[in-house]
């Protein structure tokens, strides 16, 4: 970090405050001292303009639509590798030899398997309960069977911790869709590469062979590829948050699974699936477009806009690649959903509005439609989402926990509440 300064001149005290530069991308002035040195609080709610860590991971460049996980951009990782060579590379920081790789799918596979009485956990819920209800609660109750790994302090621990949930997020994302749709749970089968075995969890039933199609298996292997880190996203920002107090990882990740679901965030994806559905037919795009443009309609283009992407999302442009991909390989011609979405799409970026707001496509807003040819219900949609993210929460928060720097997060407020009063007894109010 080169040193540099910046000054604040602030109720007619002027201080200096070291100005911190990374690799790329903008660099940061060091607030940490501003509040002993002028008494004041910095203001930026939504934290649109502050950097709340250091990271080595994922660099977003959002006016050239980039995205870096360690260096190597998302379509060369999408196009080259499988998600578990991502995996590695978030984890490590570095992709791979073979035998580093062949190693850590072995490690993956060999924690698949979730406790057996996590079986019975399922049988509390409704089957109609949301899968996102349900995976928030499993991942969570994880601390409840795997204490040999909840001890942050201690580096193996945390590494057997990160494995377990690579490994058992998706078996017990396969197991919350077998629930809602009442079909026997299927065990892993380590015969399997990672996203055929999490195909063949969801679906395989008992009373057939279950075979996997290889270009479905890619495509959502890709997919994961590209949903694995973004940078201090709400969800990750969560777990970095919920780990600063020193709670077990599995705690950490289920608290970013609940914040993923917001349909301004990973809920997007069911959200822009349901909004195309409701707009039905091209016809009806203009109406749509009217309401998202009408500041006093709540209404907003679902998959459309991101708070660092001012150009296209990278992952937006991979994504509907692989929707046409899956869906040709369906032999689905014509599907209606995403007749509106590539004439949506044509239209709301054509639009004045959504060009000077540089508003684009982000990454749910194709990924519905394949999703959906691909068999999942819309409700599992986020799941996916979850699944993949798990590897980019833990590389995050293992980041954090190794920061000798790291402490508790706890930011500050300006008030706007009743100055000190005196309490009024109930006979005088
Ligand atoms: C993800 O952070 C990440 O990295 C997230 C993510 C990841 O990988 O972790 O990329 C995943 O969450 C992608 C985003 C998915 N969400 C959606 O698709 C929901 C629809 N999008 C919007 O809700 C919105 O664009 C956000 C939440 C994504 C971003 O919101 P910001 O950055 O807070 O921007 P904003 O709401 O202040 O919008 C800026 C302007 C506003 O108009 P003005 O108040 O300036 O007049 O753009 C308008 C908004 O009204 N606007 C939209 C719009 N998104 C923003 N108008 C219509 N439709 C939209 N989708």
């Amino acid at each position: 970090m080169s040193a540099k300064s910046g000054n604040v001149s602030l109720g007619g005290k002027t201080v200096e405050l070291p100005v911190k530069t990374g690799t790329i991308g903008p660099d940061v002035l060091d607030i940490g001292k501003l509040y002993a040195q002028t008494g004041a609080f910095t203001y930026d709610p939504g934290f649109t303009s502050t950097a709340s860590c250091e990271s080595a991971i994922t660099y977003i460049d959002g006016d050239e639509g980039v995205l870096l996980h360690r260096g190597y951009p998302i379509d060369q990782l999408a196009e080259h590798g499988d998600f578990l060579e991502t995996c590695y590379l978030l984890l490590y920081g570095e992709l791979p030899t073979p035998s580093q790789k062949a190693d850590f799918d072995y490690r993956v596979q060999r924690h698949t398997m979730v406790h057996e009485q996590m079986a019975r956990f399922f049988q509390g819920f409704r089957r109609d309960a949301h899968p996102m209800a349900v995976m928030v609660a499993a991942v969570g109750a994880l601390a409840a069977f795997y204490h040999d790994s909840t001890d942050i302090t201690d580096e193996k621990q945390r590494m057997i911790a990160s494995m377990r949930m690579i490994a058992k997020v998706p078996t017990l994302a396969a197991m919350a869709y077998k629930y809602t749709i009442g079909q026997p749970f299927v065990y892993p089968k380590n015969s399997l590469d990672y996203t055929s075995n999490f195909l063949n969890m969801c679906f395989a039933v008992p009373c057939e062979e279950y075979k996997i199609n290889p270009v479905l298996s890619r495509a959502l292997d890709r997919i994961f590829i590209l949903h694995a880190d973004h940078e201090q996203n709400a969800s990750t920002s969560t777990v970095r948050l919920a780990g600063s107090s020193g709670a077990n990882p599995f705690a950490c990740i289920a608290a970013g699974i609940a914040c993923l679901w917001g349909p301004a965030h990973g809920g997007a994806n069911e959200a822009a699936l349901k909004m195309l559905a409701e707009i039905g037919h091209i016809d009806r795009i203009p109406e749509y477009v009217k309401k998202a443009k009408d500041k006093n309609d709540p209404f907003r283009l679902m998959g459309f806009g991101h708070r660092v992407y001012k150009n296209y999302d990278p992952r937006a442009k991979i994504m509907q690649k692989t929707c046409h991909e899956v869906l040709a390989e369906l032999g689905v011609k014509d599907d209606p959903l995403l007749e509106v979405a590539v004439e949506l799409e044509r239209i709301a970026l054509s639009d004045e509005y959504f060009i000077e707001k540089k508003l684009y496509p982000n990454v749910d807003f194709y990924s519905g439609i394949t999703l959906k040819a691909m068999g999942f219900p819309t409700s599992m949609f986020t799941v996916l989402f979850a699944v993949a993210r798990t590897v980019g929460w833990i590389a995050q928060w293992k980041e954090m926990i190794e920061d000798p720097t790291q402490k508790i997060g706890r930011p500050r407020q300006l008030y706007t509440g009743a100055a000190l009063r005196d309490y009024v007894p109930t006979g005088k109010r």
